[in-house]
């Protein structure tokens, strides 16, 4: 397995996983199809300079995808919200640690990113154990927040995480 920036070569790629994982309960706010290629595409390329886009690739195959992205106004530029998504039949083999150690380590040598934001659904123990074990703090409870496909509610989770320098680096650059 090996962790690289993503391009835009990588978006279907990304697009199919992430309405796979979306079928799964539980896991992922968004529904199949919801999000067009094209949106992932402009993503990794507006993150090639403005953030980070990883994948995880086994077998010249992404089976992972996570990134940084910086928030729109300028007051707010400083805050990176993350996503991250370890593809369906590669869970649970240290593959989310790597990619998440990745975008830590990019966030610590990036003089831009003041603070890392996420939400997590309030059921999902696994990906709140590996945020608290690398630094996140939980910071707020959304009450009934996400509408399950079940038509359920649910709580959503707000977790940061904050670099040891400060302040960060005022932005010029075009968001
Ligand atoms: C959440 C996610 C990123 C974690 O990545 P991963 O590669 O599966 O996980 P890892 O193997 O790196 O680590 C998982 C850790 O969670 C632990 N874990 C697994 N199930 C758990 C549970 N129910 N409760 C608590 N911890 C749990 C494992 O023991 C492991 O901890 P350890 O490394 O301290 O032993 C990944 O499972 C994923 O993408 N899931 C689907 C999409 C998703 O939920 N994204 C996050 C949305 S906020």
């Amino acid at each position: 397995m090996q962790i690289r920036t993503a391009t835009s070569d990588d978006a279907e790629a990304i697009a199919a996983a992430e309405a796979e994982t979306q079928r799964i309960p539980g896991l992922l706010v968004g529904r199949p199809g919801e999000i067009p290629v094209e949106a992932y595409r402009a993503k990794i390329a507006k993150l090639a300079t403005a953030g980070r886009y990883i994948v995880a690739e086994e077998k010249g195959a992404p089976i992972g995808h996570a990134f940084l992205d910086p928030m729109p106004m300028h007051a707010n530029a400083h805050v990176f919200r993350l996503t991250i998504v370890v593809h369906p039949g590669h869970m649970e083999r240290g593959i989310g640690r790597a990619m998440l150690r990745d975008l830590l380590d990019w966030a610590r040598r990036d003089t831009r990113v003041g603070k890392i934001e996420l939400n997590v659904r309030a059921g999902n123990l696994r990906a709140q154990h590996l945020y608290r074990s690398l630094g996140f703090v939980e910071e707020a409870r959304f009450k009934r927040r996400v509408c399950r496909q079940d038509g359920e509610y649910e709580d959503d989770l707000g977790m940061a995480w904050f670099p040891d320098r400060w302040p960060p680096a005022p932005r010029s650059d075009k968001l």
